[in-house]
């Protein structure tokens, strides 16, 4: 709310010099005809462009093609909701009994703590007040670059090219140090959960995709007591990244992913077509690397030896085929782009 007013009252200050300055100038070159130093074609395209910058103030995108455009593909306007908010904050931390009980049911938890002590104690922890991402920066062309983990990024050499994007988004596991060539160095987001925890490189936000309340407490006693190392699995108890890093994928968003984009299909949606749908909302260009099998149909980790990986594609806790429809869809109406590497 905060930075909506600041927004507006910067927004009305341009407003306000820009009439003074277009009067101002008007006036001038009314009187003094022979020596007009700029001309009124020039003033009627200014406005035009401001004009322009208002109407879309909320968040202008100078790109050629942005992402969030309605009007461009029917697939894609009914599938993607502008309202639907991907971070926790304060302030939209609440779930419907539909979402809260379809998130319940996620990862079958037994007694979980109340939701909303477990939202009041993770605010406590980590900043609840706006959300960092989107507010930012306001105008511009923001290009990002969405890297999944397959082992088609080996031998890629797509590193300065993934570094080039102002966000790099990863998730899991994925390491950068060693495999920089092929996958860059740079992180501004790593989308993880408490089982598939990495330590960040300093600077890195964390972005946590909670399928269950204990996940949240985990934030919690992950940064402050350590009081939780187990979940189905040991998690870490303690972790560096800093508390004001720490972001919180809305639970009502992993649902509309589910929903909305892939049609019900699994169980529920995967770290990576999460990532992606995220970036749909966040960003106003998309390059996808790391997504899909390498070109031998082996769906390993480009860091591990391990062919058989993959065996999650069989599991049905993940509809691998239909996520995978999803992003050529978003590709084949270049919404995204895809770099399928070797
Ligand atoms: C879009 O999301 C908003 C906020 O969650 C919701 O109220 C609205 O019904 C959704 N619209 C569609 C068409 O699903
Ligand atoms: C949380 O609080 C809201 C009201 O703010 C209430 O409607 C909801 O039922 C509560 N949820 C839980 C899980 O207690
Ligand atoms: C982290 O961010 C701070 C403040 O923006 C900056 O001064 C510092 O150099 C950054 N550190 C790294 C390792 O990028
Ligand atoms: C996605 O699936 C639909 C329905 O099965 C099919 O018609 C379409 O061709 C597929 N799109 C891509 C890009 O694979």
């Amino acid at each position: 709310m905060v930075t909506l007013r600041r927004r507006t009252l910067k927004v009305l200050t341009l407003l306000v010099l820009f009439i003074f300055l277009t009067s101002f100038l008007l006036s001038y070159s009314h009187t003094t005809a022979t020596t007009a130093w700029l001309p009124k074609q020039l003033v009627l395209e200014l406005s035009e462009r401001f004009r322009k910058l208002v109407a879309f103030s909320r968040r202008p995108c100078t790109c050629a093609r942005c992402v969030g455009e309605q009007g461009v593909s029917a697939w894609f306007d009914e599938r993607f909701n502008r309202s639907m908010q991907p971070l926790l904050t304060a302030k939209n931390a609440f779930l419907d009994e539909d979402t809260y009980s379809w998130w319940l049911t996620l990862q079958r938890e037994k007694q979980p703590h109340d939701l909303n002590d477990t939202f009041k104690e993770l605010f406590h922890v980590v900043p609840g007040n706006v959300d960092p991402l989107l507010a930012k920066k306001s105008v511009g062309c923001r290009r990002c670059a969405v890297v999944g983990n397959s082992g088609n990024l080996r031998e890629s050499w797509y590193g300065p090219h993934i570094d080039s994007h102002d966000f790099v988004l990863r998730m899991n596991k994925a390491p950068t140090m060693g495999f920089e060539a092929d996958v860059g160095s740079k992180t501004t987001h790593h989308f993880v959960y408490p089982e598939s925890f990495r330590e960040l490189a300093e600077n890195v936000s964390m972005v946590l995709v909670p399928f269950k309340t204990l996940d949240l407490e985990w934030v919690v006693s992950a940064t402050t007591t350590g009081t939780i190392s187990h979940t189905y699995v040991p998690v870490p108890s303690k972790i560096k990244v800093r508390k004001d890093q720490i972001l919180i994928y809305h639970p009502a968003f992993i649902k509309y992913v589910l929903d909305s984009w892939l049609q019900g299909h699994g169980r529920y949606p995967s770290t990576g077509i999460l990532s992606v749908i995220f970036s749909l909302h966040v960003c106003d260009e998309v390059d996808l690397y790391g997504f899909g099998a390498d070109s031998r149909g082996n769906w390993h980790h480009y860091w591990e030896n391990n062919p058989s990986a993959g065996a999650f594609r069989k599991t049905g806790v993940h509809d691998g085929d239909f996520e995978s429809n999803v992003t050529t869809t978003l590709a084949s109406i270049h919404k995204i782009r895809i770099f399928k590497g070797r």
